[in-house]
Order: structure tokens, then sequence, then C-alpha cells
């Protein structure tokens, strides 16, 4: 199988979205000039160009892309080709209506903005592959193709007619009978036995709650269908080009697509990455995304998009500082990313996201934010040859799965406030701030290489799920458990004593009384600290090794925290500085280690191969101990013990 080192060559892919059909051509070769000046060698094309490559029905504009495949090739820069799928032209919608989804409430999502498709529309799926054939027949030759990105984000939903008919074979196929489906989905409940398949709905809206069971099978089969789409002009590429390797951009922690599994069908996977310069959390959130993508990739992986400066869809649109976005850029080679690309080459002056940044701003050559990108690119390739394709070793990871997210986050569950990804987020913090590389795992992965796992909350496991964690724990593995774990099976179906009873063995919990869910900025008082968020109504068996009790209030001397050998369960959620401490104990205990000890507050570090980032995220300069002697491949300098580093400053030290 191809992979991106076949692509890049040992250099850092650098670049980003060009949407040159949004400028006139003399603009193209100022594009160029700047590019090189850049160290641009990657431009990913064709992302929105379906109007301009097809402006009616089977009609075929090659010669403006045929120009640009030659000009990149001509100035040493390699393309990205993508499939411009994504954003079917007005015709499409016009001539064949079939090929718009509908919103849950039967509302036609338009033409007018972007990915406007049906996931399910036959008519859609035969333009797509047509237009897909045939970029692939005319460009897989070419010297510039490097790699194929097919279409972008892949995010619809859709409950149509069309979507309807295909929900029902995907469960035909999943259940075989209707009697089957009928248990899974606890149909005996309000009435809602299924005498017909053609009775059955993609979830549209009701009058009151949904069914849950048919709402988790409805966000697997969109999944599903997106990934048939991936996979289909995904072949049909690779048909043409089996040499080069296919990617689909992800949006991180998006809560439509079970990422594990497409990874699976990725020859590289890349990630979309937008931090907001002004959350305090930034660089972790940042950490967490690449920590994910990492994981699914299983090694080196692309960050294929950023912003340089602003983007425009949050309510405010904050810049990055001076120096933010190369220190954010380093930390993505720094836990992984072999491409440091960016969403969009040249800021657009028309269209919803002229006020969107790019690596050319509307400042021109001389501001700033160019400025920035062409430092940036020489650092880049100041670091390629010695960083690309090794690996990053984590010793712990956080356990984490689509389904579990998918059903535990419907409507009629305890508590609102409860939210997957912010868990993750807490849980993740608490391990970086102490300064511990963390990969992510699904729960039915192989766990053996890792000391430690944590997992923050997994509502729905499965048999092969908790057999997956009793054997890690009896091979001798250290895991810690979050609340509200293990609660359903995999039709979402409540496990006889509201928590598997493996598992509450497994922990030293004899019975889970009651769930006590707490208000938004309640705490409930633990023994040396604050929970949050969440309390369960525990008892323990004879056979835990250690508890924790809550203090006070009705749940006063029940255990918050037990521990049972070598598993832990936690039934709230420690505050920050809490969360951080137990985790810390609990790793360390485990035998893992920080990247570096004494690492000061806000410094982040992390092992790529034989290299070590320090990243500077605060805006002051901060010294940082570093025993031995070491070339900083950034400076160029040599580091003997110690190495102050400047503003947002990094550093890439080699022994
Ligand atoms: C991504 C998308 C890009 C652009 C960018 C703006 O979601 O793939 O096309 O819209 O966001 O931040």
């Amino acid at each position: 199988m191809p992979d991106l080192g076949a692509a890049i060559g040992g250099r850092i892919l650098f670049g980003g979205d060009y949407n040159p059909e949004q400028w006139p051509e003399e603009t193209w070769h100022e594009d160029v000039r700047l590019m090189k000046d850049a160290g641009v060698n990657s431009v990913t094309l064709g992302v929105f160009s379906w109007a301009k490559l097809e402006p009616h029905p089977g009609a075929r504009e090659f010669g403006w892309l045929d120009t640009l495949m030659d000009l990149m090739h001509d100035s040493g820069i390699g393309v990205v080709l993508a499939t411009p799928t994504s954003s079917p032209p007005p015709w499409m919608g016009r001539l064949h209506p079939d090929t718009l989804p509908r919103a849950e409430d039967g509302r036609t999502e338009w033409w007018g903005g972007r990915q406007h498709f049906s996931h399910s529309s036959a008519t859609y799926r035969r333009y797509a592959a047509a237009i897909t054939e045939d970029l692939a027949a005319r460009y897989g030759g070419h010297p510039a193709l490097r790699m194929w990105h097919i279409n972008n984000e892949y995010c619809t939903t859709d409950h149509g007619d069309e979507a309807a008919a295909a929900f029902r074979r995907w469960l035909r196929e999943k259940y075989g009978t209707l009697e089957a489906l009928n248990t899974a989905w606890g149909t005996a409940f309000w009435s809602q036995g299924y005498d017909s398949w053609d009775g059955i709905l993609p979830a549209r809206q009701p009058h009151y709650l949904k069914n849950p069971a048919q709402v988790l099978d409805f966000r697997r089969f969109t999944s599903d269908m997106l990934l048939e789409c991936y996979v289909a002009e995904r072949d049909i590429v690779r048909r043409h080009t089996p040499h080069l390797s296919v990617t689909t951009n992800f949006m991180p922690l998006w809560f439509g697509q079970d990422a594990w599994r497409w990874a699976e069908e990725e020859d590289v996977v890349s990630v979309d990455l937008y931090p907001d310069p002004r959350d305090p959390l930034g660089a972790q959130h940042g950490a967490l995304v690449q920590d994910m993508t990492r994981s699914q990739a299983r090694g080196p992986w692309m960050l294929m998009e950023q912003a340089a400066g602003p983007v425009n869809w949050r309510g405010v649109n904050h810049p990055k500082p001076r120096g933010l976005n190369r220190l954010w850029s380093l930390q993505a080679v720094a836990r992984g990313a072999d491409a440091v690309c960016y969403f969009q080459w040249r800021q657009s002056r028309q269209g919803a996201e002229k006020f969107h940044s790019g690596m050319i701003s509307h400042a021109g050559e001389e501001g700033r934010t160019f400025q920035e990108v062409k430092r940036l690119g020489a650092d880049l390739a100041r670091i390629g040859e010695h960083v690309t394709g090794t690996a990053v070793r984590a010793d712990v990871a956080i356990l984490h799965d689509w389904h579990a997210w998918w059903a535990g986050a419907q409507d009629g569950r305890p508590s609102s406030e409860v939210d997957h990804p912010a868990l993750l987020h807490a849980w993740h913090r608490a391990l970086w701030e102490s300064g511990l590389t963390t990969d992510f795992a699904h729960p039915e992965h192989d766990l053996s290489a890792y000391k430690c796992v944590a997992l923050p909350r997994l509502y729905l496991l499965t048999d092969a799920a908790i057999g997956n964690l009793l054997g890690y724990v009896h091979g001798g593995g250290t895991l810690v458990c979050g609340f509200h774990t293990a609660v359903a099976d995999e039709d979402d179906r409540v496990r006889p004593g509201g928590m598997d009873a493996r598992l509450r063995e497994l922990f030293g919990i004899r019975t889970l009384h009651e769930w006590w869910p707490l208000d938004a900025g309640e705490r409930v008082e633990c023994e040396g600290f604050h929970g949050t968020l969440w309390s369960e109504e525990i008892e323990a068996a004879g056979t835990a090794d250690e508890t924790i009790p809550y203090k006070g209030g009705e749940l006063d001397g029940l255990p918050a925290v037990l521990r049972r050998g070598r598993a832990w369960y936690v039934s709230t959620l420690p505050e920050p500085e809490a969360l951080r401490a137990l985790l810390a104990r609990i790793t360390a205990e485990a035998g893992v280690r920080p990247v570096l000890d004494g690492l000061p507050e806000g410094v982040e570090a992390v092992r790529r191969g034989a290299l070590l980032f320090l990243l500077n995220h605060r805006r002051d300069p901060v010294s940082v101990e570093v025993p031995g002697t070491h070339h900083d491949l950034l400076s160029g300098g040599t580091i003997s013990d110690r190495i102050t580093l400047g503003r947002y400053g990094t550093a890439v030290l080699r022994p």
C-alpha cells in the first residue's frame, strides 16, 4: 500500500488548498513566485471545482487544470488532486432534485452553499464516479500528481426517500429479519413494532423522543453511506494510480463519522484543525486532535488544513498573534504530522469565506501572515529530513469510540450536561499537563503496548470490548475508568445492574444504586478534592483495595473513587487539578514517565523518533532544563543542559 513517504520524499509537505479558479491567470504566476519564496512544495487543487470542470451535465473543461498542473510541475510544486464531489454544480440540484439531502424535519438542503449532496442518491453517485474517473484518467500520469484527496470533510446526513430505502437495505443486511430488528430496537416500548420493512424511517422528526436504538443505527448507517461514497471514488483513482496514496480530510472529533473505521480505508489519514487562538486550552485541543489523528493513522499523518490567521465561522474571529502559527504548526510535526497545510493559499475576495485567512492574506506579500508563513517554510525545510517517517511513542492511551458517543449523546438520558468530547478533553488535558504523551485507542484494539489505559466514559461497550479490557488488566495493564461506563450493550440496551457485571467485579463495585448527576456549576465534595458533573451512589464490594469517599450530602461516606488491584473507577469528574493529580499518580505507579522532568508550566515536550521538541505556549520567555548536549535543528545552535525559549518559541533538539 502506498503511504505518505512516497508523496513527500523526505520533506515535510508544506502548502495548502489552492483555488486558482477564483483568480485571473496573471495571479497564478504571481502565486507560483510567492509559493517558491515561501518554500511551498504542495498544493491541493480542485476541492471545489466541480462547476468549473463540468459546467453542464457531462461537459468537461480540463484546459485550465491542464495549465495549472503543468505550471505546478514546472515550478517543482507537487499536487494533491482533489475530487470535486463535495460541492455539486447548481445544475445538478436543478435537474436532479433527488441529489439534494433532506433534514430530519423534511426540509431540503438547497444548493447555494456547499455539501448539498445526498450520500444515498444514485444520481449523485453516478455523476461523482464519472468526474472522478475522468480526472483520474487525465491526470493519473501527470508528473505533478503526488496523491489524491477525495471529496472534502464528509459530513452530510439525509432523511429523504432514497436514504430511507438505503437505510432499510442496510438494516436488512444487519438484522436479516424484522423480528431481530424489533428485538434490537426494543420496539415493544411505545407501540413501535414494525410489521414491514417499508414502515421504517431514517429517524425523521417525531412528536416526542426518538427511539434511541433507531437513532444509533441511523448514525451507523450515515457513517457507512458516506464511507461508501469515499470508497467508490478511492477505488476509481486507485485503479488508475495504484502507486499513489489516497486520503480524505477529517474534521477533528466529528460526530458524524466513525473515524476508526474510516481510517482503515485510507492510505494516509489527514485532518483539518482550527483551535481558537484565544482559547487558553487551544494548544491542548490541538494536541488532542493530533494525538487522535496519529493514533488513527498508526504513524505519520497530514495536517491537511489549518488557518494562517483568523477563521470566519466563530462568533468573534481572532487572528493568530505573532508566532502562534509557527508554534502550532511545529506542535503538529512534533506529534507526528508529515504535512503542514492550510486552507487556503490566497485569501478570497469574494464568497462566504472572504474573511477567512489564507497563507497570503488581503495584506499581501508584505503582510505579517505571509512573512510568518515564509519563516515557517524555512523551518520545516530545515527539519524535514530528520523527522519525516519517524514515530511518536506513547505509554498511555485514552479510549474513544464513536458508537459509545452516539448512544450516550441521545435525548432522554440522566444528564444533558455530560458531553463526550468535553470529557475526552478533560482527561487528555490532565495527562497533557503532566507532560505525558498520549495515544487514543478503540476499546477493542490491542492495548498490550500501553502501561496505562484511561477511559473517560464509554456509555456503550460491546462484549468484545469488555473482554478486551478484562484481558488487558489481567495481563498486567492499569486501567482507570470514568463514570457512566459499560451501561449499555451494542443495541443500547441497559445491562443488568446498570453496568456490566464483569466490570463491576473488576473495580470492586457490589451495587450501583443510582446515578446522581450534578447541575451545571455544582460541585460535590470528596475527600481531598471536588467532583463536578456527575456522582454515583455505589456500594463497594469487600474486595476493593482502596476507596476515596464522598464527603457530606446524600453520598457521604460512599466511594467516589475505587481501586481494585490495577483497576480504578472514578465516579465523578474531579476538578482539573485533582484529575491531573489522580492520573499523575496512577500513571506513575504504572511506570509511565513524563517526556521531561521538571517542565515549566506552559511548556510542552514531545519526543518524535530521536528528536525532542520543546514548545513554549507562553508569551514570555522561559528557561527549560534539558540534561546533556543537544543540537537545535531550528536555530543551528548547541544546547548544553539548559535552553531559553522565547515567546511561543520552539526548539527541535537532536542528541
Ligand atoms: C474546512 C473546509 C475548508 C474551509 C475551512 C474554513 O472545514 O474543509 O474548505 O471551509 O474549513 O475553516
